[in-house]
């Protein structure tokens, strides 16, 4: 068959055809991780060494997915499950969620109240557009991840509440309190991205329960309810001695209002295979289901056979958790290790004990301090010097919505061999010994 003659296509004036799009697309602000990431892929590029602690992802050769889950999606492909899966989930997958939490939370979600999607960020995106019409009051704290971007695609009016060193960096109801009456929905995150810690069941409880205060005078005035966001993305990666606590555990009356996203992204270093769901009131999961099914976020439905069978696996999860938490737990136990030494050689740091998730905050105090004659005014400057000095790249607590020069950064855990965690601190050493 003769093919045709190809034609070089030419999409004109790309500023102009930008110009003409919508508000909200064109006020997206790109993710300030995202930019980094592409310098120092660039640099890497390069041949450059760079210790690489920027991505809030895995590295499959130090964190791939449990064997059996892998092989349960070869075998579910090969069985022919390649059609359009429900636009809920399929019902043994939302099954085994139902058990895995009540195994694990001790609280029982029916089926109705389990949706599942194409990860977590479908959940977040779905519950914001389900919840919060034009001009409505979103209340979060930062450091957060995303919750400007998504507040700004739904119209929503942000309220900011900058959480403190002392409560390690996550909210609490006391800063909330004075913005509980006018929101239409407020946002949790524990483990935290880019914290790395964990609310306690105190911290949290208190939050719910002043949520269900408000909404008894609301809703008995015909009101419309304050609705939680709970993003649980990183409950099962916890540390030695901290505890992930369900909203529906601690304050079951606030299982009404909550919007838990979980998935398989963190808890089995599955970023890539797309598979998250929600625990969610039937009535609101119903109508974000029908939200997202216009994108088509579902999860891959050989994803959802094999997710569906491994949470059944006790064993399997267990054998899974020892090795991945191992792996992690070496990761930011050296980090921790490596900045107490740093402190307390006198170098200007400090760092937070890493609770949970895949990160580890860590403080340089350089601002005011020259190096080579380069004064250090921001903590873009930090991130430059670490990165052209040190070869450690990391992102600013700037990128995580905190307003003011912090000096404090997220270093992930996700994509670096020991080795290179090892060969960093000398390099951090040097460079901080030097700071005038
Ligand atoms: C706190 C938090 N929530 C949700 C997500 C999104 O997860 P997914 O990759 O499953 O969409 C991420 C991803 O980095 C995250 O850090």
């Amino acid at each position: 068959m003769n093919q045709p003659a190809v034609r070089e296509l030419d999409f004109g004036d790309q500023q102009s055809l930008d110009a003409a799009l919508s508000i909200a697309a064109r006020g997206l602000q790109e993710s300030g991780i995202l930019k980094i990431t592409r310098q120092v892929r660039a640099m890497i590029a390069r041949g450059e060494s760079v210790v690489n602690l920027t991505v809030g992802d895995f590295d499959p050769r130090y964190f791939p997915i449990p064997e059996k889950l892998a092989r349960g999606i070869q075998d579910a492909v090969a069985r022919g499950e390649t059609n359009y899966p429900n636009p809920e989930g399929i019902p043994a997958l939302r099954q085994s969620i139902s058990d895995y939490v009540a195994r694990t939370a001790g609280v029982r979600y029916p089926l109705d109240s389990i949706v599942v999607c194409s990860g977590g960020r479908p959940v977040l995106y779905g519950a914001y557009r389900a919840i919060v019409n034009p001009g409505d009051k979103v209340l979060f704290s930062v450091p957060s991840w995303q919750n400007d971007s998504y507040s700004w695609l739904t119209g929503g009016e942000s309220i900011v509440v900058e959480s403190s060193r002392a409560s390690g960096f996550q909210p609490t109801a006391e800063e909330f309190a004075p913005h509980l009456s006018g929101a239409a929905m407020l946002c949790l995150c524990s483990p935290g991205n880019p914290t790395g810690t964990v609310m306690s069941e105190q911290q949290l409880g208190d939050i719910l329960r002043a949520v269900v205060a408000e909404n008894r005078e609301r809703e008995a005035e015909g009101r419309r309810p304050l609705f939680v966001l709970h993003d649980q993305m990183y409950g099962a990666l916890v540390t030695k001695g901290q505890r992930h606590v369900y909203p529906a555990a601690v304050v079951p009356e606030s299982a009404r209002y909550v919007i838990s996203a979980d998935g398989v992204s963190k808890a089995y270093a599955g970023t890539g295979l797309r598979l998250g769901w929600m625990l969610v009131a039937p009535a609101i999961g119903a109508r974000i289901r029908d939200i997202l099914s216009h994108a088509g976020a579902w999860a891959p439905k050989p994803e959802q056979s094999a997710v569906a069978a491994f949470l059944k696996d006790e064993a399997a999860i267990a054998e899974f958790r020892v090795q991945m938490d191992a792996r992690l737990h070496d990761r930011l136990n050296a980090m921790q290790e490596g900045f107490l030494a740093l402190k307390s050689a006198g170098l200007p740091v400090d760092s937070i004990n890493p609770q949970g998730a895949i990160y580890f905050s860590a403080q340089f105090r350089l601002h005011g301090k020259t190096v080579d004659g380069r004064s250090i005014v921001t903590d873009e400057d930090i991130r430059m010097l670490l990165l052209e000095r040190a070869g450690v790249a990391v992102v600013p607590f700037q990128a995580f919505g905190v307003r003011e020069e912090t000096g404090w950064f997220r270093l992930s855990a996700g994509a670096v061999s020991m080795d290179e965690i090892h060969e960093m601190f000398p390099r951090l050493r040097a460079l901080l010994g030097e700071v005038g």
